[in-house]
């Protein structure tokens, strides 16, 4: 029944859609004009310290002047990721549309564990086409959206130490690691995220069990290294339980011989994970596609459509080649959920017998939003131009006698530094470097950062977003000219 007045945090219709077109002329104004301001702005000291010291309100407060602080006081001091000239990191602007549907998610505001609701059965589709568009098999296979990356491949790590242990005789989830089994031992390439060191760490693996084996010259995985470590740990009697590929790594987008490592999993009886967080969509660029083989024979990926795909933070995905694996890794319901199941056989199991969390926000509304509007082509064509102007910048980079690429470009990631002709100082190198970065970030014209390839320090562009065009490219490296013969002088 509808209440004339209801109660807070209640709204009567003609109050919410007062509020809401308020709100919405804040996002729109937001989404407008994110060009023409500022990449990145550090905040004022004095608004840190307002937004650290909001005191709880004892009464509560008018609507309007609510969104208007966070229309004032929070959104215009964003990271700049929706930016076209925001470089930082693996962060893509969120497509507008699936703004909208995030808010439709949460207004209907289902768990997506389980329950009888139409956005459970949406999610099927919707992993299924993240299967699809990266040529994963989908038969007999499951498919979740979680918080992102870090737990996309926590969740399917879990699985690979479930099986491991299962083919060593023992049931990890009574034993857990204390029975006194020989370690498990995982495998991957020292290019592998960090979210992958943590993952073993929470699994109780041990980093000691984590062999981060250095990659080659083009920092892809070695498969005659990773082979060796699995040989030598054998003999050692630990137990190899199983081989991580990266389809895309953080650093610098390369993406591992997956053919390869499957095989050696494959011979040596190991589950092959791979972390596709960043890069397994590239699988649709033709001009890379090849160097994806070998993903679909994964037993796990881990996606993130919060990254390439625009969706809004927060989207990962997982997928597992045998869902009854991940169904005796995670399956465990009390009786008052199973008393609440439909018993209806075309009503798919619930997502909380693969997942480790319970509730969880209804993800699909706003990957299917993406993925409608897009449509596979527009993906494709969206990350084959992306990856068209890594190469771009890395040949306008290579093409200068004061700067030079790093690492090769595979996918949207250029690692490159400022060199003025001549200089060899290692040490003076990197100093100018963080110093046109910080410049740069100052400045406000770009937002950029630094990681490290093989121990040297280089600035990192990823290309990720949908307006990139050659001109931004252009303006990138002038901006770094210019910096760098500014600050060298
Ligand atoms: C290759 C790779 N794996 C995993 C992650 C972690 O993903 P998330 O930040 O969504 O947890 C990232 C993040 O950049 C990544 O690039």
């Amino acid at each position: 029944m509808r209440r004339a007045r209801p109660a807070a945090p209640g709204l009567d219709r003609a109050t919410f859609e007062a509020l809401g077109a308020r709100a919405l002329d804040f996002i729109a104004d937001h989404l407008d004009q994110i060009d023409a301001r500022p990449v990145n702005r550090p905040l004022p000291r004095d608004l840190r310290q307002q937004l650290l010291e909001q005191a709880l309100p004892e009464a509560g407060e008018d609507p309007a002047a609510i969104l208007d602080f966070l229309g004032t006081t929070v959104m215009p001091w964003p990271m700049g990721n929706g930016h076209p000239r925001f470089y930082a990191w693996v962060n893509s602007p969120p497509a507008p549309l699936a703004i909208l549907a995030d808010a439709m998610a949460m207004t209907v505001n289902p768990s997506s564990d389980g329950a009888e609701h139409a956005g459970r059965f949406l999610l099927k589709s919707v992993t299924r086409w993240l299967a699809e568009l990266i040529g994963y098999p989908t038969e007999g296979a499951m498919g979740l959206l979680v918080g992102g990356g870090t737990m996309a491949n926590l969740t399917a790590l879990g699985v690979a130490r479930y099986a491991a242990a299962q083919r060593a005789g023992w049931d990890v989830r009574a034993k857990g690691l204390q029975g006194g089994a020989p370690p498990l031992v995982f495998y991957a390439s020292d290019e592998a995220h960090s979210c992958i060191r943590k993952s073993i760490e929470m699994l109780g693996i041990g980093t000691d069990n984590l062999r981060l084996v250095p990659a080659g010259d083009d920092y892809r995985a070695s498969v005659p290294a990773i082979a060796r470590a699995i040989a030598e740990d054998r003999a050692a009697g630990r137990l190899p339980a199983c081989v991580i590929g990266n389809a895309g790594t953080v650093n610098t987008g390369a993406i591992d011989p997956l053919d390869a490592l499957a095989d050696l999993a494959a011979a040596e009886g190991l589950w092959f994970h791979v972390d596709g967080a960043y890069g397994a969509f590239g699988r649709l660029d033709p001009s890379v596609a090849a160097l994806y083989a070998g993903l679909e024979r994964a037993d796990s990926v881990a996606l993130d459509p919060h990254k390439w795909l625009h969706v809004p933070i927060e989207c990962g995905a997982v997928l597992v080649r045998d869902a009854e694996m991940q169904r005796a890794t995670y399956s465990l319901v009390p009786p008052y959920l199973d008393a609440a199941k439909a018993p209806d056989p075309d009503n798919p199991r619930w997502t909380i017998e693969y997942a480790f969390t319970l509730t969880s926000q209804m993800r699909a509304l706003k990957v299917f939003a993406v993925l409608r509007h897009m449509g596979r082509r527009g993906v494709a064509a969206m990350i084959a131009s992306h990856n068209a102007l890594a190469r771009d910048l890395a040949q306008r980079i290579g093409a200068r006698n004061d700067m030079e690429v790093m690492a090769p470009v595979t996918i949207s990631a250029v690692g490159f530094r400022y060199r003025p002709p001549g200089v060899t100082d290692e040490a003076a190198i990197e100093a100018l470097n963080a110093r046109i970065v910080q410049a740069l970030n100052d400045e406000g014209e770009v937002f950029i950062l630094t990681t490290r390839l093989k121990g040297r320090l280089a600035i990192r562009a990823c290309i990720m977003h949908h307006d990139n065009d050659a001109n931004d490219m252009a303006h990138l490296i002038a901006r770094v000219a210019h910096w760098g013969r500014t600050l060298a002088d």
